[in-house]
């Protein structure tokens, strides 16, 4: 490891800790799609990007672009992106040092050409948080963004439209962020997320495929009323309904090897501790590498929650948010990450990844791969996220290296 690998890798993970203190809310990291915070992210990001020799932009669906060009002028590009939203209460690794490491990057080539040019993208939105719709950066490059998400609503009751507008960008013109056929491929650097690195001593994994996603709202309604004069046989009381639902749900999901089932979100109406509940709204999270488990698990699950409402008294509505296949990543570009790996003599595991991530959808355009680096204590999602340094250096040692031999291929 070079003197000034190691320097870069100190300095991508100070500023994914700087990037952290941008938040929508005091004291933790809380950044969703084209929220305040997001205007800071995309002032320091520009600035770096800049340093480093890329011409920035921002499309109108939000993403932060980066362009350093390659040898020859129309040269085709090379995309290394990930994420600059969070969730909330997020720590500060997950998406922002995919991005972090894009740049560190291509400073590494420290003003060398490629024959390609190379693409730092930082994603508006992959969480999925503020609309309850994830990858709306990623469709929006991919050009797979259905118009309806545009008029999705937030908890505010503004729409996704309406959260471009505010930033200053205009939803009309999102068709122009789609890649063009121009593209040779997408390399993601994330966070493992997970505990399998760490259990093995691995510091690096290279993810041969990602878990498919199935996202569902849904909507228990029975009827608010007195928590004092209401009998409980007479009652129809939306949240016990859904809360015996969730139960089931984490029971049936325990039954099935390797599916997860998580209901993270619940909201109910009037939210008093003297009414029964008259409104009851929950979000479903469903996910397995294959398939078929992952649409008959979302299928039974919403059939479950049919039955319990319909012995409640209670009606049931529910929406289809989030469909997304599982997803292979791309053969040879994965294969020749491996190599560079093994070139600079890190032995990598082969990994599934559980979380989604912007390349499932970059993917469905250009071939793409995704560098796992470990993460300590498996934590995600959680304040005390973490990398080693020493791990964020071998990963961009291993970028330089890939990107190597990417200039070496024949075309
Ligand atoms: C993104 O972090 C996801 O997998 O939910
Ligand atoms: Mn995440
Ligand atoms: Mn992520």
């Amino acid at each position: 490891m070079t003197v000034a690998t190691s320097a870069r890798a100190t300095e991508a993970v100070r500023r994914c800790r700087l990037l952290a203190a941008c938040s929508e809310a005091p004291g933790v990291t809380t950044r969703t799609f084209l929220s305040p915070p997001m205007r800071d992210v995309h002032a320091h990001v520009t600035q770096w990007m800049q340093a480093a020799g890329m011409a920035v932009s921002i499309d109108h669906a939000g993403n932060i672009r980066g362009v350093y060009a390659g040898a020859t002028a129309g040269a085709r590009r090379f995309f290394i992106g990930s994420h600059l939203d969070t969730v909330p209460g997020a720590g500060a690794f997950d998406g922002v040092l995919g991005v972090m490491l894009g740049i560190a990057l291509v400073e590494s080539l420290d003003g060398r050409r490629l024959p390609f040019a190379i693409e730092v993208v930082g994603f508006s939105e992959e969480e999925g948080v503020r609309f309850g719709v994830p990858f709306i950066g990623s469709r929006a490059l991919a050009g797979t963004l259905d118009r309806d998400i545009l008029e999705r609503r937030d908890a505010q009751g503004r729409t996704v439209a309406d959260a471009i507008r505010a930033y200053g960008l205009d939803p009309s013109r999102i068709p122009e962020a789609a890649v063009d056929g121009h593209a040779v491929g997408y390399l993601e650097f994330h966070i493992e997320q997970g505990p399998v690195l760490e259990s093995r001593k691995l510091p690096l994994g290279v993810v041969s495929r990602i878990a498919g996603q199935t996202r569902v709202t849904l909507t228990f309604t029975g009827t608010a009323g007195h928590a004092g004069t209401t009998p409980m046989h007479m009652r129809r009381d939306a949240l016990a309904g859904a809360a015996e639902w969730i139960a089931a749900v984490e029971r049936t999901a325990s039954q099935v090897p390797d599916l997860v089932a998580t209901v993270g979100r619940i909201e109910t109406e009037p939210n008093a501790a003297n009414v029964i509940a008259g409104k009851c709204v929950v979000s479903l999270d469903v996910r397995h590498w294959n398939n078929s488990p992952r649409a008959r698990a979302a299928g039974e699950a919403v059939t479950l929650a049919r039955d319990i409402a319909a012995r409640r008294g209670l009606r049931l509505d529910y929406e289809i948010r989030l469909d997304a296949p599982a997803f292979a990543m791309d053969t040879v570009l994965t294969a020749l990450l491996e190599r560079a790996l093994s070139d600079g003599g890190v032995s990598a595991l082969r990994v599934v990844s559980g979380a989604g991530h912007d390349a499932m959808i970059v993917g469905l355009r250009m071939p793409a791969a995704i560098l796992f680096l470990r993460s300590l204590g498996g934590l995600s999602h959680h304040p005390d996220e973490a990398v080693d340094e020493g791990d964020v250096a071998g990963a961009l040692a291993v970028g330089v290296r890939f990107l190597d031999l990417l200039a070496a291929e024949p075309s």
